[in-house]
């Protein structure tokens, strides 16, 4: 078997880990107790297969019953389970940098919670990395996906928080062997991938949803309940400056949430895209501004940056008779409302506008998303945000990328021409 996790590095001020670090293992007390361990210590407790294509056999405690269910399942081979609601679903989350230690923490959340989930472990190629984030929420580290496949065929989903370019490789080795995704956005680092990846979950039959986020986010969801015929957009998200993410452009960083969320929201193609944009900081675009106009005659204006000197993340839309502001980040929804005897075409100086404050349940967004997606794979329902979601925005994005590039050219906007595709 492949064992290609690196040593762990002990806290030199555990005495027990300084146990484990003499035999060239590493455990946290932790871990020892509850017998999860890095795969570094291949012979630990709970080792449950028996080679790398054998024949695994796995026990779910019914909690109705008391009896045990076993099912029967080769270790890397397509992995179906029998999940009644009680039956913890196994989890993993595969690239624990930044975004994907949240998974983590969330996933282990909701199982302190009580949820019906057990975090198996996490994955990431920097060992160093998987085992602290493994011993900090209490499960395995591995430094591969085939590792965990071959040594553990109960995992039955994972999110996928690699790098984007990562995606298609990761997400699509754990198709292949039968587990659910939840692959962070944006899917795919191109659209090509971004297919590969909605062809080989509809192959697989695998339940695949894409983390764009903001979909979960209480006030967007405050929100869908009150729309009618929105007919403008005008959407900003600036950040303050961080050496994060500058691989790819603030449109497929930032801007690709608010695209995502327009979509859903206006629920018509796009008939013409209009985008200016600046590298300042990075060799990437940082700062865009974008025009969309849809099909049923929607426009919608986006502000998307990453050099700004203030964090904003707020929608507003205009629909007949209503306006409606957004704050992703505080949560919240207003709602003007024209009455009915105001814009009757004569003007008032004192127009019956009604304003209210929709309930908004504050919720973590990766909350909501992770028991979203843990629900679609235990009903094996559609997903809230499927695929071709994700797919749908990564075109928009990279359309526009494309109009920035573009438009720089047209006005021989210096940086532009030679900012790195
Ligand atoms: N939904 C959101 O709001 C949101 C926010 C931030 C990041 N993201 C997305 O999450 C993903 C990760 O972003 P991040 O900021 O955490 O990046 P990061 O660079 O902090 O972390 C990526 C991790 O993946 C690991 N990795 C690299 N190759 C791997 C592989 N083949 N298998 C497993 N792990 C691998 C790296 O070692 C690193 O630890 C990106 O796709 C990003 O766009 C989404």
């Amino acid at each position: 078997m492949a064992r290609r996790a690196r040593r762990a590095t002990a806290d030199p001020t555990s005495a027990k880990q300084a146990k484990w670090s003499k035999r060239g293992e590493s455990i946290s007390a932790n871990q020892a107790r509850r017998g999860n361990h890095s795969e570094s210590n291949p012979e630990g407790p709970r080792r449950e297969t028996r080679g790398t294509l054998g024949w695994a056999r796995f026990r779910y405690p019914d909690a109705l019953s008391g009896v045990s269910v076993y099912n029967l399942v080769p270790a890397t081979g397509h992995r179906e389970f029998l999940l009644p609601s009680q039956n913890p679903i196994t989890v993993a989350v595969v690239g624990v940098g930044v975004f994907g230690r949240n998974h983590a923490r969330v996933y282990k959340e909701l199982e302190q919670q009580g949820a019906a989930v057990r975090l198996l472990g996490v994955v990431d190629p920097d060992t160093g990395r998987a085992d602290a984030v493994a011993r900090e929420f209490g499960c395995k580290a591995f430094g591969s996906v085939h590792q965990m496949l071959t040594t553990h065929s109960e995992l039955q989903a994972a999110s996928v928080a690699a790098p984007t370019v990562q995606h298609l490789n990761v997400a699509g080795e754990l198709m292949r062997a039968g587990v659910d995704v939840l692959i962070e956005k944006p899917l795919a680092a191109s659209l090509a991938e971004a297919e590969e990846l909605v062809a080989l979950a509809a192959k697989h039959k695998r339940i695949a949803q894409v983390g764009h986020l903001e979909r979960f986010n209480p006030a967007v969801r405050a929100t869908v309940p009150l729309l009618t015929q929105p007919m403008f957009f005008e959407v900003h998200r600036l950040s303050v400056f961080t050496p994060r993410s500058l691989d790819v452009d603030v449109v497929l960083d930032l801007m690709i949430h608010d695209l995502d969320i327009v979509l859903a929201f206006a629920k018509s193609p796009v008939k013409e895209v209009r985008a200016v944009g600046l590298p300042i900081l990075s060799g990437k675009v940082d700062i865009a501004n974008v025009r969309l106009e849809l099909e049923s005659g929607c426009i919608a204006n986006f502000t998307a940056s990453r050099v700004s000197t203030e964090r904003v993340r707020k929608l507003r839309f205009f629909q007949p008779r209503q306006y409606v502001s957004l704050d992703y980040g505080r949560q919240e929804v207003l709602v003007f409302t024209v009455g009915h005897d105001a814009g009757s075409g004569t003007p008032s100086v004192n127009p019956q506008i009604g304003v209210t404050k929709p309930p908004v349940a504050s919720e973590e967004p990766l909350h909501a998303e992770l028991k979203s997606f843990l629900r679609a794979v235990r009903e094996r329902s559609a997903p809230d945000v499927p695929l071709e979601d994700g797919r749908r925005s990564l075109a928009l994005a990279l359309e526009i990328v494309a109009a920035i590039r573009e438009h720089g050219k047209k006005v021989d906007l210096a940086g532009i021409a030679t900012a790195k595709d």
